[in-house]
């Protein structure tokens, strides 16, 4: 077995119900089955550039955050130590200050890391590999959209919440004849608009990966009125676009270098309401989807992540990210987790499945 005595943990990017699971999965583990001493390093590798975010974490200080939402090590998704904006003469440059987080882990006498994140941290956690850091991945993601991965924690808690919402919301639309909108989120993938959507009984589910006719949903709506059902709910990923090329964000670069996207349900109200009668109104989900309490498939796929990382980690498999392929626990190089998306397939049986059910996919 490896001469392992200490590892840190950190958490990166935007935060999943789950993270909280991993850390007490990695922890537990390594002092009960490998001995280890576990650094939680705060906010991604910020710790490493200010210490007094970092703390040691026993058995006690992670006994009890299961259930807790978020990241107790906190998290950014704007720190890359090898782009990371520094004030001189009064402007903000980028600089490479990776070295100084390499020499901070020799001097904390740190054997090897854990990244918790997803494809952007796992970029910078593969650099740091390359860089000689003895380092694994875990795989996160509300989006469900890394190709590495079958399935990633924080996506069925998102699922369930965006379910809730339209349950809640089919009253309001029923009882005034209403067209309803919900947008939510999804930056290039469309799984939790999709599943959310069939879950929760959409009539219009439109999603990144199928331009979406505008003349199309107007046609579910009527069709809905012949039917004698005069309201719709139409659940829209924030990524979706027209046929017509139109879509919409609010900001160049704003999540971790990304555009920060908003506006594709404001977008399609807007046009919606150019030709049809019916009161449209629009609720946008945001941030509630990633809050909260993760639910159980995500706190078990989160402990079967943060228990095979510290695996990982014990069997010297460094430069690696634990995944799910299939229903088993399986790894991969670190490099593949940024070398590509998972995108709604075509084929995917619950397309079909939910046309055949007479639910419009906008094409
Ligand atoms: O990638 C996950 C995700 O939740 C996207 O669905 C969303 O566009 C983005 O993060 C939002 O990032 P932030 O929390 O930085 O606004």
């Amino acid at each position: 077995m490896a001469n392992i005595k200490r590892i840190g943990v950190f958490t990166g990017g935007g935060d999943a119900p789950g993270l909280n699971a991993v850390i007490r999965a990695v922890t537990k583990k390594a002092i009960i089955k490998y001995g280890w001493k576990v650094l939680g390093i705060g906010q991604s590798t910020m710790g490493f550039l200010q210490p007094e975010k970092n703390v040691w974490l026993d058995y006690k200080s992670v006994s009890g955050i299961l259930p807790k939402g978020g990241t107790i090590l906190g998290t950014t998704n704007k720190g890359d130590p090898f782009n990371f904006p520094v004030e001189e003469d009064g402007k903000i440059v980028l600089k490479d200050v990776s070295q100084i987080i390499v020499d901070k882990i020799h001097e904390y006498k740190l054997d090897g890391i854990i990244a918790i994140g997803g494809d952007g941290t796992m970029r910078i956690a593969y650099k740091f590999y390359k860089m000689g850091i003895p380092i694994v991945g875990v795989p996160k993601t509300i989006d469900n959209d890394l190709l590495i991965t079958d399935a990633t924690f924080g996506f069925e808690t998102a699922v369930n919440i965006v379910m809730e919402a339209l349950d809640n919301l089919h009253s309001i639309a029923e009882s005034r004849d209403r067209v309803v909108i919900v947008e939510v989120m999804g930056r290039d993938a469309g799984w939790i608009a999709l599943h959310a959507g069939v879950a929760g009984g959409a009539d219009v589910i439109l999603i990144p990966e199928i331009p979406y006719h505008l003349k199309s949903v107007i046609r579910k709506i009527d069709e809905r009125r012949g039917y004698g059902a005069n309201f719709t709910v139409i659940i829209i990923a924030e990524g979706a676009v027209s046929a017509g090329g139109e879509t919409s964000y609010l900001e160049e670069k704003a999540a971790g270098g990304m555009k920060r996207y908003g506006g594709a349900g404001a977008l399609l109200k807007q046009n919606l309401e150019r030709f049809i009668d019916s009161e449209v109104i629009l609720t946008v989900l945001g941030h509630i989807q990633r809050g909260g309490t993760p639910c159980s498939y995500d706190r078990v796929l989160a402990t079967r992540f943060g228990s095979a990382a510290a695996d990982l980690m014990a069997e010297e498999k460094f430069g690696h990210i634990v995944c799910l392929k299939g229903t088993q626990i399986s790894s991969a190089p670190m490099i593949d987790a940024a070398s590509g998306q998972k995108f709604v397939p075509m084929d995917y049986d619950l397309l079909e499945a939910a046309r055949s059910i007479g639910i419009s996919l906008g094409d």
